[in-house]
């Protein structure tokens, strides 16, 4: 189950017995999935240009990134469902993730272009138009927002908040995340009344019906073509998460933060691998003949993300997780280095790429063939 970034692609370079190392595995029937903290395109969007780039037929039922499990907040099953709610979605390009929130089954979809095109004023400098925020791509505000003298029910409700995937105009997502925060219920516009009440539980703060505000990873870095990790969506949860406290004179910022290294993302992952599994043992008969799922190794570059979900992850099956650390992403022996990977960051194997990884998997399963 390999990360993306670092293990298989440079930005959109394969790295050095990628393509060779997921065909193996496909031509010998050994399932796998692509399990990755990127997001920002529609699955089908990103399988079909990873498949490309990897050499390599994938589906979207091997994939799963970063936001995939938001579409179990839609459920029809779920009690809590939030399809009919108001939600605002970001990213770097809102447009583009409110066409996957749709696509999810989100149906009051809102970005921060259509609050700036519509409020100009909300935000005091010139936005990053045009680059960032397509105009063309705005659509009406489903009420406006709230300004003194307007009726509350006339006025925008937001009811959650997500972070697709890296967003660019930090500066405007900051301060339209940090107004939901601080607003009366949602209404954006408005200051509620119990903010910095210290009579209050959390002296208020995030006390009077704020919507949640979901991010999809928790990458403080990432590996990318250059040479030393870039800042991931988890670099901006920080400077969001900074300014909160400032705001908050140092309460803490409560999030729902998806993606790996968290249970929810594994969980969910696992479910995937073994549908996909039984699809792909599945005999001429339609039976499922193999055996249930005994391990998974979980390649990765990352020990934040990759090696601690792995190790921390409790399978609802009792299959094991073994995690496996390549030298080709965000961590290196230079960077990190052996005081990096103690505790729950001690990978289970450290090898130089994904091919040593999936030769030291096979002989760990007793394969006689050769890779
Ligand atoms: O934004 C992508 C980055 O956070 C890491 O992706 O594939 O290495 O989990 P991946
Ligand atoms: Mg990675």
């Amino acid at each position: 189950m390999p990360s993306i970034d670092g293990v298989l692609l440079h930005m959109s370079s394969p790295i050095p017995g990628a393509s060779e190392s997921l065909r193996f595995l496909q031509d010998n029937h050994i399932p796998f999935i692509l399990l990755t903290n990127g997001g920002g395109k529609l699955e089908s969007e990103r399988v079909a240009e990873l498949s490309a780039k990897l050499n390599v037929q994938l589906t979207v039922d091997n994939f799963v990134q970063s936001h995939t499990p938001f579409r179990q907040l839609v459920s029809p099953d779920s009690p809590d469902s939030l399809a009919d709610k108001t939600v605002l979605v970001t990213g770097a390009n809102s447009s583009k993730c409110r066409t996957i929130a749709e696509t999810y089954g989100f149906r009051n979809v809102v970005t921060p272009t259509d609050i700036l095109v519509a409020h100009r004023d909300v935000w005091p400098f010139e936005p990053l138009l045009d680059s960032v925020h397509m105009k063309e791509d705005a659509r009406p505000l489903p009420k406006p927002i709230f300004t003194p003298g307007k009726r509350l029910e006339d006025c925008l409700k937001i009811d959650a908040m997500f972070v697709f995937n890296d967003p660019r105009d930090w500066a405007v997502d900051i301060q339209l995340i940090t107004d939901l925060l601080m607003s009366q219920e949602g209404y954006i516009g408005t200051f509620s009344p119990r903010n910095g009440n210290d009579s209050l539980p959390g002296s208020g703060w995030q006390g009077h019906g704020q919507p949640e505000l979901y991010f999809s990873n928790a990458d403080l870095f990432w590996s990318t073509g250059f040479h030393q990790p870039r800042f991931g969506q988890g670099a901006f949860q920080a400077a969001v998460a900074g300014v909160w406290t400032r705001i908050t004179g140092g309460h803490e910022l409560r999030r729902k933060v998806m993606g790996k290294p968290y249970e929810e993302t594994y969980r969910f992952a696992e479910r995937v691998l073994n549908s996909y599994r039984n699809e792909l043992l599945r005999n001429g008969t339609g039976h499922v003949t193999a055996p249930p799922l005994r391990s998974v190794y979980m390649v990765g570059d990352n020990p934040e993300s990759d090696i601690a979900g792995a190790n921390d992850y409790n399978s609802e099956a009792g299959t094991d997780w073994r995690s496996v650390l390549v030298r080709t992403g965000v961590w290196t022996p230079e960077r990190g280095g052996e005081e990096a990977l103690q505790g729950r960051f001690k990978p289970k194997m450290v090898v130089n790429d994904v091919r040593e990884a999936v030769r030291w998997a096979l002989q760990k399963e007793g394969w006689k063939g050769v890779f």
